[in-house]
């Protein structure tokens, strides 16, 4: 057992060289560089709470609960659900402008555009669970026997 100290020591040594490789990078590091705005920014639980509200203030009218529908078209399937051929921002250059000549009137004035994209992102994770729901729906009426 005299071998074990001289091991010990060299490893004791190492320890803290260790973590110094692996730790934090050191302070003055340059900070990695900031991402361009993604155009998608997280959906906080808050966010989405915001968003349910701001829709169901000012869109649920026509649009009926959550998007679905009603005097005015849905907003959460076919080219409105995710990958469709609508985009955010034609969602939000609607809901800015509005449609000349129908009910849908433009809300550039009454909300800012954070609201507004805070609408989209909520119809937008609205438009995801109705499209998991669907899927579910499918696959339950799928009997592999
Ligand atoms: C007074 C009723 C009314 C209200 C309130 C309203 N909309 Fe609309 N909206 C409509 C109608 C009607 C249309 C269809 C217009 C047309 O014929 O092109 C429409 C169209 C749209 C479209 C385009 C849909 C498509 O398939 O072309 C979007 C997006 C939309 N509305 C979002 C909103 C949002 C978001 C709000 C709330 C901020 C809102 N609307 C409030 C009546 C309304």
């Amino acid at each position: 057992m005299t071998a074990l100290p001289s091991l010990i020591g060299p490893l004791l040594l190492a320890l803290p060289l260790a973590a110094a490789a692996f730790g934090p990078a050191p302070e003055g590091a340059p900070a990695p560089t900031a991402a361009p705005p993604a155009a998608a920014p997280p959906l906080s639980p808050e966010r989405e709470r915001l968003g349910e509200e701001l829709f169901g203030r000012n869109c649920q009218l026509c649009h009926n609960s959550r998007g679905k529908g009603g005097k005015g078209p849905q907003l959460v399937r076919g080219a409105w659900g995710p990958g469709g051929a609508n985009g955010d921002e034609v969602m939000v250059e609607i809901i800015r402008k509005g449609r000349p000549g129908t009910q849908m009137g433009g809300f550039g004035g009454a909300l800012s555009d954070e609201e507004i994209r805070t609408v989209v992102a909520f119809l937008r994770a609205e438009s995801r669970r109705v499209q998991a729901a669907e899927r579910k729906a499918a696959d339950a009426d799928f009997v592999p026997w």
